[in-house]
């Protein structure tokens, strides 16, 4: 039986397995530049976020109706739950739909047909956060945050992804403002390839209550005294920042480090389809290269369920975290 945790930054997009993506691509009728699945696998080398965000957004063009939503959520769960996930935050990329003619409701609606049986068919409780992307305008964040409004009872908070070198958090300043309003949680990607100060802005600017990556707050003790003092849970995904580069290899990887110092850290797939491995993967990967005890794997599940927007069901989370201290290893 697997460690039971929880996963915290999770891109539902970044779940489509290229067999997935051929199956809806004959469905919807659409043309895939790609032969078969071991050519997309074949893309699967990237140099950076960018060369990764571009092969993202292109076999996004397959997902089109609440069946393929349902289906991709579908898919996602099942492995979640075989790896040990009992509940789940997920992202969501509206924008990235809506530019392709697939509307705000087709989203939600689809995510939701898996979402909201998730309990009783894989055993995984979920929550959905809407991303916005970072490399369009603030004014587009803003309208996408409009058109969320009919479906806030199924959204628990915003996000913010997509490239993030030249796009400071400062640009979505009143988008949060406006999402804060709305009584939605606040999260943000900050510190994958940008500086600290982009975290300090996620913190300062956008009233962020974790944060996604922050990996380079190492480079700053001042901020990682903060975060440790102020209990600001990281979502790291190390097999991400292998695939993306932000590390050189997983051995170079600061999760022990980050540990040592006191900060609240979760671990966590990111982009599984793309990056090697799901959330188990993920826990698998540092234990046998980090060399991280079963204190240490013990710590990582039970922080993944303290940094959970679980406020709303304080029962479940001392359920989940009782199961998380009887857990033994095997
Ligand atoms: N980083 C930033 N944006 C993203 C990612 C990521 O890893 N995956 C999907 N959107
Ligand atoms: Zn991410």
């Amino acid at each position: 039986m697997p460690l039971p945790k929880a996963e915290l930054h999770l891109h539902i997009e970044g779940t489509l397995e290229p067999e997935l993506a051929f199956a809806l691509a004959e469905r919807n009728g659409v043309e895939l530049p790609y032969a078969d699945t071991d050519e997309i696998r074949e893309a699967y080398r990237f140099e950076d976020l960018q060369s990764f965000l571009n092969l993202y957004y292109e076999l996004m063009a397959v997902l089109r109706t609440e069946r393929d939503f349902e289906d991709l959520s579908n898919a996602y769960l099942a492995r979640a739950a075989a790896q040990g996930v009992r509940h789940a935050e997920i992202f969501f990329d509206p924008q990235a739909h809506i530019a392709r003619g697939v509307g705000m409701g087709t989203v939600v609606e689809g995510l939701w047909r898996a979402l909201g049986s998730s309990e009783e068919n894989h055993g995984v409780s979920t929550q959905l956060i809407m991303c916005f992307l970072r490399d369009e305008s603030a004014e587009s964040a803003m309208e996408t945050l409009r058109a969320a409004e009919p479906y806030l009872d199924r959204i628990v908070g915003v996000g913010l992804d997509s490239a993030e070198a030249g796009h400071p958090p400062v640009k979505f300043r009143e988008v949060y403002e406006a999402a804060a309003a709305l009584g939605l949680r606040r999260v943000a990607h900050a510190g994958e390839e940008g500086p600290p100060e982009y975290i300090r802005q996620a913190l300062d600017l956008l009233g962020v209550e974790r944060v996604d990556h922050g990996l380079s707050c190492m480079e700053d003790p001042a901020l990682v005294d903060r975060l440790v003092r102020d209990r600001i849970p990281l979502t790291l995904c190390p097999l991400s920042n292998v695939r993306l580069r932000a590390v050189d290899t997983l051995a170079d990887h600061p999760l022990p480090a980050m540990l040592d110092a006191g900060l609240l850290c979760t671990v966590n797939s990111d982009d599984p389809a793309y990056f090697g491995g799901y959330v188990g993967d993920n826990f698998d990967a540092v234990r046998d290269t980090l060399g991280l005890t079963e204190d240490r794997l013990r710590e990582l599940a039970r922080n993944s369920f303290l940094a959970s927007f679980l406020e709303h069901d304080e029962e479940r989370r001392r359920r989940y975290l009782a199961e998380v201290e009887a857990y033994a290893f095997p």
